[in-house]
């Protein structure tokens, strides 16, 4: 992976004053200080759910450290993610039970219908797809989570309804918001 493939974001995030400060508060709490990076980069992840390339250019500078420096150490760990995450969050457990029972047909036809890979975001922003390792359901598998609902004893075949699901919300908040004007 090289550092250009990952500064790509589906929307743009802006340095405003309000994440400048909070980019400060952290950076203070660790004196700057590079041998605490996986802390800071975890804060960072932890108040903008990703870590933003405007933020490590910004982060590269306060802290006097390369870009190249910190996007090395951010890509040895697969917490970091530097692709913002879509509205929906969907996680397809890849742990031995969920494998062994069709996880990765499962995981294939979710990339399939939103035509993205895990790591990735669809381009409207609405759904970003992962792979985790054991969601602590294995009874339930295979297993995928999205947003905060669990679904268990997943198939293929049950995909396009769940999906739908999400995307028939979306339409019902335009609707209502259309209603409110
Ligand atoms: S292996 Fe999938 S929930 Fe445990």
């Amino acid at each position: 992976m090289t550092v250009e493939s990952l500064k790509v974001t589906p929307q743009e995030f802006k340095l405003s004053d309000t994440v400048k400060k909070k980019i400060a508060k952290i950076l203070e709490a660790s004196d700057k200080d590079p041998k605490n990076l996986i802390q800071i980069l975890q804060d960072i992840q932890t108040e903008f759910n990703y870590l933003p390339e405007i933020v490590i250019g910004y982060i590269a500078k306060e802290m006097n450290m390369s870009e190249h420096n910190i996007y090395g150490v951010a890509t040895f760990y697969s917490q970091f993610k530097f692709i913002e995450p879509g509205k929906h969050q969907i996680r397809v457990c890849m742990g031995t039970a969920c494998h062994v029972l069709g996880a990765q047909s499962l995981q294939d036809k979710i990339s399939r219908e939103l035509n993205i890979q895990p790591g990735e975001t669809t381009e409207d922003g609405e759904f970003s797809i992962e792979s985790v390792y054991c969601l602590g359901c294995c009874a339930l598998a295979p297993v995928m989570v999205i947003d905060e609902n669990v679904y268990g004893n997943m198939t293929a075949a049950k995909v396009n309804k769940i999906l739908r699901k999400y995307r028939r919300n979306k339409k019902n908040l335009t609707k209502k918001s259309q209603e409110v004007k």
